[in-house]
C-alpha cells in the first residue's frame, strides 16, 4: 500500500487486508507490553489543518507503539498563520524526515494533492480532508462491526448481509462518505436517514437505500445504527427548523435505542453533540460501541502505518494498492 487517501477507491481484497491486520495488532494491544519494534527509524508526521482529538491521538499512539518516531504538527501556532503553503509546509516536514505524513485538511482532496503532486515522497494518509473522506473512521467503524458480529472468528470475513442505518447530516460528513464506500464494498446493505437538507444531491448515485422517517429504519432491526454529528461549524444557513426539532425526529434517544434488537450496536465517530443527534441515556448505554471504536481505532491506525510503511511497500512506481 503506498498511500491511503480514500475508501471510495479501495478494493475489497485491500480493505479486508487491513481490517486482518487490524486484528493481529489488536492481539497485541492485550499484551502486559505493548510496544512492537516493527518502524523503528522509521517517522510519522502528523500534520493537522484542522483540530481533532480521537484521529490525531490515534495515529501518534499507534505510530509510538510500532516504535516509530512521531512529529505532530497543527496549523495553529505555525507558520502556516504567516501564509506558508501545503507545499513548502509538506517539503519542510519532508526534509526533516518524514516517512508517513498523517493529513487533516479543511479542503477535499488536500491529502490526494500531497500523494501525487511530486513535493514529497512519503506515504499519505487522509485523516480527513473538508467534507470528502476519513478512510480510517470507516475502516475502524467495519472493524467494530466485524468483531461485534462475529467475535474471534472475525478474520477473513466481510460484512454481507448485515444491515447499518447512517443518521444524520450526511451533507457534510467525511465519515458517511468513507463508510458508504467501504462498507458497499464489504457487502453490507446501507439504509441512510436524513432531514432531506441534509443529504447531497448526488445521493441517487450511491449504494444506498434513503429513508427521511428514523422510526421506519429502526423498525426493521438493524445491525448498526451510526449516529452522525451535526456539523454546526460548518453550516452556513438553516438546515432544519430548531435543534429540539431536529432532535425528535432524527435524535436516537433511550425509547429509539430501546426499540433496537438486543445485539443491535448504537455508533458514533465523536465528538458527540449529547442532547441533540444522540441522548447520554443512548450514548452510554450497552449497546454503545463509542468508546470501543475509539480503542479500535489505534489497532486500525497500526495496521494501515505497517502496511504503508513495513509491510508490503514495495510499490515505488507511487500506484495506490
Ligand atoms: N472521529 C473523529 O475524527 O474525531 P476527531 O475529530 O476527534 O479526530
Amino acid at each position: 500500500m503506498r498511500h491511503l487517501l480514500d475508501t471510495q477507491t479501495l478494493d475489497r481484497e485491500t480493505a479486508l487486508r487491513i481490517l486482518d491486520v487490524a486484528e493481529d495488532m489488536s492481539d497485541t494491544q492485550s499484551r502486559e507490553v505493548k510496544k512492537l519494534p516493527t518502524l523503528r527509524g522509521k517517522t510519522v508526521v502528523n500534520l493537522f489543518f484542522e483540530d481533532s482529538t480521537r484521529t490525531r491521538i490515534s495515529f501518534e499512539a499507534a505510530a509510538k507503539r510500532l516504535s516509530a518516531d512521531v512529529i505532530n504538527f497543527t496549523a495553529k501556532g505555525s507558520s502556516v498563520s504567516k501564509g506558508e503553503s501545503l507545499k513548502d509546509t509538506a517539503q519542510t516536514l519532508q526534509a526533516m524526515g518524514a516517512d508517513a505524513v498523517i493529513i487533516r485538511h479543511p479542503a477535499s482532496g488536500a491529502p490526494r494533492t500531497l500523494a501525487t503532486s511530486g513535493w514529497i515522497s512519503a506515504g499519505i494518509v487522509n485523516a480527513g480532508d473538508g467534507t470528502h473522506e476519513h478512510p480510517t473512521q470507516a475502516l475502524l467503524d467495519a472493524f467494530t462491526i466485524r468483531k461485534r458480529r462475529f467475535g474471534l472468528d472475525s478474520r477473513g470475513r466481510d460484512l454481507a448481509g448485515i444491515k447499518v442505518v447512517i443518521v444524520g447530516d450526511v451533507l457534510h460528513s467525511r465519515v458517511a462518505r468513507s463508510n458508504v464506500w467501504l462498507l458497499a464494498t464489504l457487502g453490507a446493505k446501507i439504509t441512510l436517514v436524513s432531514a432531506p437538507t441534509l443529504l447531497p444531491q448526488n445521493v441517487s448515485h450511491w449504494p444506498v437505500r434513503v429513508l427521511y422517517d428514523l422510526d421506519e429504519a429502526l423498525a426493521e432491526g438493524p445491525d448498526a445504527v451510526m449516529m452522525l454529528r451535526i456539523q454546526l461549524e460548518r453550516m452556513n444557513a438553516a438546515y432544519f427548523p430548531s435543534e429540539r426539532e431536529y432532535s425528535r425526529r432524527w435524535g436516537l434517544d433511550a425509547v429509539r435505542a430501546a426499540s433496537l434488537p438486543s445485539d443491535s450496536i448504537v455508533m458514533h465517530p465523536g465528538p458527540m453533540n449529547r442532547g441533540l443527534e444522540i441522548s447520554s441515556a443512548a450514548a452510554d448505554s450497552p449497546r454503545s460501541t463509542v468508546l470501543e471504536q475509539v480503542t479500535n481505532g489505534v489497532s486500525v491506525r497500526m495496521a494501515v502505518l505497517y502496511l504503508l510503511l513495513a509491510g508490503e511497500r514495495n510499490d515505488e512506481r507511487g500506484e495506490d494498492k
